[in-house]
C-alpha cells in the first residue's frame, strides 16, 4: 500500500522520530554507500519557484541511486489542459514518486488520489511539511529535544506555520504564533492540531511569544502567490521584524529560524540572521538529510 506525504499530520510521531533519526544517521555519513533508489525514477513538477526543495530532492534522489526527471509545467500536457487525474494515472504507470510543489492543496489530493505511487507535497498553499521535517531535525541536532521545545513563530499564518502547528500537535511542542489579525494560520488546520499532544497559542505580542521561547521562526510575509497583497501586508506586518531588539527579550540560548529564502530588512534584519543565534543554513542543509530519510521510508 503505498503512502502519501501531503501534509505532517499524515505521519505518526513515531514515524516523524523515525525519520529524524535517520536523517541525522545520514548525515553523519551512516550507510552513504547504500543506494536504495537504485533503478527508480521521480518526478518533479514545481508550479512555483524553488531552490532549495528542489535542488535537495533532485540531489538526494541522486546520492540515493534513482534518477530525477524535471520538467516545467509549460512543458507538459497539464500546461495546455490535460487532467490531473489522467496525468497521475498515466505518470504512475511509469514512476515510482512523484514530489509536486502547487498553489492548491486539494490539486495534491487529487494527484495523490489518482496516482498509484507515493506523492510528496514539496509546498502548497496550505502545508509545507518536508520543510518542517528539516526543521524538526534541526530542533533535535541543536537542542537535543524535541518534545516540550518552545517556538516562537513571529509572522504570517501561512503554508509554514499550519505546518509547524500540525508538528506541535504530533511532536508535543509548544508553539506560539504571533501575528496580527485577520493572519492568522488555518482555524481548520489548529482545530485539528490542537487535539495532538503540543501547545498552541495565537496572540498578537511578538516579544511576548520570544520571552518564552526556545525557538525564534519567521518566514516572509509575502507568500508565492500573494504579490499583490505585498504592500498591504509589509504596514501590517512591520511590528514583527525578528530583530536585535526581539532578541533581546529572548533566552540567552533562543536559536533563530527561517525556512529561506529570507526578505532581509523585511521580516528578519541582517544582524540576526547573520548572527550567532541563527542556524538558518543548518536547517537548510537539513533539507537534502531529511528528505533522503523520508524518501528511504516511501519509495518502494
Ligand atoms: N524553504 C524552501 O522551501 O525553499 P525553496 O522555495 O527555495 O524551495
Ligand atoms: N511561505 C513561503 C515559504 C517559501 C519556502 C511561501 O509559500 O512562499
Amino acid at each position: 500500500m503505498k503512502r502519501d506525504f501531503l501534509r505532517l499530520w499524515d505521519f505518526t510521531s513515531e514515524e516523524i522520530t523515525g525519520i529524524i533519526e535517520r536523517a541525522l544517521a545520514l548525515k553523519s555519513g551512516v550507510d552513504a554507500n547504500l543506494c536504495p533508489l537504485i533503478g527508480k525514477s521521480l518526478w518533479l513538477l514545481f508550479e512555483k519557484p524553488s531552490t532549495r526543495t528542489r535542488i535537495s530532492f533532485e540531489v538526494g534522489i541522486y546520492q540515493l541511486g534513482g534518477q530525477s526527471i524535471y520538467m516545467k509545467p509549460s512543458e507538459i500536457q497539464i500546461g495546455r489542459g490535460e487532467s490531473t487525474a489522467d496525468t497521475a494515472r498515466v505518470l504512475s504507470r511509469y514512476l515510482d514518486g512523484i514530489i509536486i510543489r502547487t498553489f492548491e492543496h486539494s490539486k495534491l489530493e487529487e494527484f495523490a488520489a489518482n496516482s498509484d505511487i507515493p506523492v510528496i507535497n514539496g509546498l502548497s498553499d496550505l502545508h509545507h511539511p518536508c520543510q518542517v521535517l528539516a526543521d524538526l531535525m534541526t530542533i533535535k541536532e541543536k537542542k537535543g529535544v524535541i518534545e516540550g521545545t518552545r517556538i516562537a513563530y513571529i509572522g504570517d499564518g501561512n503554508n509554514v506555520a499550519n505546518s509547524l502547528m500540525e508538528a506541535a500537535g504530533r511532536m508535543g511542542l509548544s508553539l506560539s504564533i504571533a501575528c496580527p489579525e485577520g493572519y492568522e494560520p488555518d482555524a481548520v488546520i489548529l482545530e485539528q492540531a490542537r487535539a495532538g499532544n503540543g501547545e498552541i497559542i495565537i496572540l498578537r505580542d511578538p516579544k511576548e511569544a520570544a520571552g518564552r521561547a526556545d525557538v525564534i521562526y519567521t518566514d516572509v510575509w509575502v507568500s508565492m502567490g500573494q504579490e499583490g497583497s505585498a504592500e498591504t501586508k509589509r504596514k501590517k506586518f512591520s511590528a514583527y521584524q525578528v530583530n536585535a531588539s526581539l532578541l533581546a527579550c529572548a533566552k540567552k540560548d533562543v536559536i533563530v529560524m527561517h525556512c529561506l529564502p529570507a526578505h532581509r530588512g523585511e521580516e528578519i534584519t541582517d544582524d540576526v540572521i547573520d548572527g550567532p543565534q541563527s542556524v538558518v543554513f543548518d536547517q537548510a542543509e537539513n533539507r537534502l538529510h531529511s528528505q533522503k530519510a523520508l524518501l528511504e521510508m516511501l519509495i518502494r
